[in-house]
This record gives C-alpha cells, sequence and structure tokens, in this order.
C-alpha cells in the first residue's frame, strides 16, 4: 500500500453534528463524526451522485439525500430504505482520517504514524487554531512565513523596523532529507510592536519547511521555547493555498492565556498583511521567473521539497541584519 502524509483540512472545530465538505486530493469529500472517529469518503452518492455532505447523519451513518442510502465510515452502503432484497455491493472511497491537536488530517496513502503537528506536542500549552486562505503558490506562501526580510516592510512596525539599527545575525541552514531549517542568532530583541507587548529576551529564532507544505517559526528564549507558529499549507486549486495555523505557547513562560488573547488579534492582522502581498504578487507576476536574492536562504530547499526531489543533508552559514 502506497505511504502517506497527513494534511491539515479542517479545524476539529469547524465539523460537529453536521457533515462537512472539504477539497483534497484533487476532489470533494465528505467529513462527518462516527462513533469510530472521523470519517472522510468522497463526496459524492454512487447511485445518482448526489453530494452526500448534503446529507445527514443516521446511527452512525451518512444518508444521501437524495433516495436516502446509508454509507458507513468505511464507505459501505449499508443500508437502501424501502427495499426487501439483498443490497447491492457498493463502496464509496473512503481516504484516512485522523484528529489531533484541534485538527482534522486526512491522507491519500496509509501514514506510518501520527501527524507531526506542532513543536509543541504533548506538553502544557496554550494553542489557537487559525483558517486562512490566499491567492498564491504553495511555495511563495510558505517562504512568506519562514522570510525574515520582508518583516521590515509588509509588517513595519508590528514585527520590526520600529527602530533604524539593525541587527547583525548569523544564520545557521541545516537540511534534512525531507526537510530545511534556519537558525537565527544574534537579534537579542525584535524590534516591533507585537514582540515588545509579548516577548522576552531572544536567544535564537527558527524557520523550518517540512513535508508536506508545513512552514514553522519558533522564537525561543533562555528558558526554551517562548512561542511557535506552524503552518499546514495545501493547495487546493490553482492559484489558492489553504492554511491551517497553529499558535502554541507554554502555558508557563511568556505567553499565557492573556497574552494569546493579545497575540491572535496581531497574528490576524499580520496574517491579513500577508495575503495582501501574496495576492499582488501573484496577480502581478504575469509568468515572469523569480530572482532569488541574498536573503532568500531557504528558498531552493522549498523549491527542492515541493517538487518530491531528497535534499542532500548538509549545513550552510550565512550572515545577514535583521
Ligand atoms: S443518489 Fe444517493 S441514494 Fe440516490
Ligand atoms: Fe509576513
Amino acid at each position: 500500500m502506497k505511504i502517506g502524509l497527513w494534511h491539515a483540512v479542517a479545524r476539529s472545530k469547524d465539523l460537529r453534528s453536521k457533515p462537512l465538505r472539504v477539497f483534497f486530493d484533487d476532489q470533494s469529500l465528505v467529513l462527518f463524526r462516527t462513533k469510530e472517529g472521523v470519517a472522510a469518503l468522497v463526496d459524492r452518492c454512487p447511485h445518482r451522485f448526489a453530494e452526500l455532505s448534503k446529507g445527514r447523519l443516521v446511527e452512525n451513518t451518512i444518508e444521501c439525500p437524495y433516495h436516502g442510502w446509508r454509507f458507513a465510515s468505511d464507505g459501505r452502503c449499508v443500508d437502501i430504505p424501502g427495499s426487501i432484497s439483498l443490497l447491492p455491493k457498493c463502496r464509496v472511497q473512503r481516504y484516512n482520517a485522523i484528529e489531533a491537536e484541534g485538527g482534522i488530517f486526512l491522507a491519500s496513502g496509509q501514514p506510518t504514524s501520527p501527524p507531526t503537528v506542532h513543536p509543541m506536542q504533548g506538553q502544557d500549552i496554550v494553542m489557537r487554531v487559525v483558517k486562512s486562505e490566499t491567492r498564491s503558490t504553495l511555495i511563495d506562501t510558505a517562504e512568506n512565513i519562514l522570510d525574515a526580510a520582508h518583516t521590515h516592510f509588509t509588517h513595519k512596525g508590528l514585527l520590526r523596523g520600529l527602530s533604524r539599527n539593525r541587527c547583525r545575525v548569523q544564520v545557521k541552514v541545516t537540511r534534512g532529507l525531507d526537510w530545511a531549517e534556519a537558525v537565527y542568532r544574534g537579534e537579542d530583541r525584535q524590534h516591533g510592536l507585537a514582540s515588545a507587548i509579548l516577548d522576552g529576551a531572544r536567544t535564537k529564532g527558527v524557520g523550518r519547511y517540512r513535508r508536506p507544505g508545513i512552514a514553522e517559526l519558533e522564537y525561543w528564549g533562555p528558558h526554551g521555547m517562548v512561542l511557535a507558529t506552524t503552518f499546514h499549507l495545501r493547495k487546493t486549486t490553482d492559484g489558492v493555498v489553504e492554511g491551517f495555523g497553529w499558535l502554541t505557547a507554554p502555558r508557563q513562560f511568556g505567553l499565557g492565556f492573556l497574552k494569546s488573547l493579545v497575540f491572535k488579534p496581531m497574528f490576524l492582522y499580520a496574517l491579513e498583511q500577508d495575503r495582501r502581498i501574496l495576492r499582488s504578487t501573484f496577480d502581478n507576476s504575469c509568468g515572469a521567473t523569480r530572482m532569488i536574492g541574498p536573503l532568500d536562504i531557504l528558498r531552493r530547499e522549498i523549491e527542492g521539497i515541493e517538487a518530491g526531489e531528497m535534499l542532500v543533508p548538509g549545513e550552510q552559514h550565512y550572515e545577514m541584519e535583521l
């Protein structure tokens, strides 16, 4: 059987007692809750192709809105109301689904382990899950999340750019087979409103990209990680990227519950600034080839991982001013 990777497709809170339609693996699927957990089937009744997501949940099955055929979580047809003969053998294609850390994940093959959702999994944390969508490519969106050099301009005042003075930072890029990360040291404080309110002293910042479509940032202080944001990105249709973002922080340090209340609106504001610039760069690209500048340090790795290549593990060192 094909090995699969988990992709975030919804937040847990988006799926309640009604079925939910999502787009995955180039087709529409229906998600619904059963006693066994979340089920995911192709959203098309095999009888006359009605959308199962427009039906309802009855006795641990999903009922088609057209003639009421019922399907179990494995996709088998288990009831045809009014029929007194044997059920025809039919089955709707199912996908592997799992719920973890407030999100719902699907795989088109058989994953070998549960999803690694964010870097603080299993710890005592405050967590927020946000959903976003932008007109862009997956590579540009991932790069944008991990790119430090745009923050002075796109997020001027909020994330960086409050002070004219830049800090000299050392960047260590490490590559694994299907991940790459950049560790930034030397910026003891980020000059932006968000950091002034939320951050303490900074020992390092980490930007990481890993398969499939996961871009994450970590901020570390003298006592460990103080904040992390992990985005699970996925191209839904041409030119549209959907993202589920996990904002996580240890409950005991820095960003407690109150701070998370402040952080979320700031985060959403920054997200809107990014969506605006990503949309405009996408619409303005006219199919031209992008340049790789001297500060675009993870671009090649993101492109390689997205192209399905295995990277050559190794390390590289850079210096820049942030
Ligand atoms: S179309 Fe679904 S039961 Fe007929
Ligand atoms: Fe940004």
